[in-house]
């Protein structure tokens, strides 16, 4: 599995630890920066991360700001994405189990390093569990192909 992850400068030195440990886990990793504490605007790394996932260059993104709220915004406006913030293991799981999340936000102001690599270690880990879930994913997206075509 290919895992795309991206930050701003607020969440570089989270995002430069959960590289490693995604890493060691045995998934291969592309970092889309930022690469330093210098400020960058949100929005550019998030919508080049969900682009890319959108069209399968990657199988899943993880975008980390200082709230992970931006990110999440942000990466939700591109169609086919379904991007959900995460600070707790159980909405990380349910966030892959029940709507099929293809990108994790966090916010590297919000979480420490620990409770972080567990939510991603179970997100990687957690598989979409379809039937009536994949009925009201299937819902959200009919209404976003019904507002890009208007
Ligand atoms: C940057 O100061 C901060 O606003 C950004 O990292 C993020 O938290 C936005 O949602």
């Amino acid at each position: 599995m290919r895992i795309l992850i991206g930050c701003d400068h607020a969440g570089f030195h989270l995002k430069e630890d959960l590289k490693a440990y995604i890493q060691s886990l045995g998934y291969e990793v592309e970092d889309y920066g930022v690469h330093q504490e210098e400020a960058y605007d949100y929005p550019d790394v998030a919508f080049r991360v969900a682009e890319d996932v959108a069209r399968g260059r990657g199988d899943r993104g993880i975008l980390i700001c200082g709230t992970g709220v931006g990110m999440a915004i942000a990466a939700n406006k591109v169609r086919g994405i379904r991007a959900a913030l995460c600070h707790d293991v159980f909405s990380a799981r349910a966030s892959r189990e029940h709507n099929d999340a293809n990108i994790l936000t966090m916010g590297e102001r919000v979480i420490g390093k620990g409770l972080a690599r567990e939510i991603v270690r179970v997100w990687l880990q957690s598989e979409f569990q379809g039937d009536r879930h994949a009925r009201r994913v299937a819902k959200i997206r009919a209404y976003e192909e019904r507002k890009t075509e208007a």
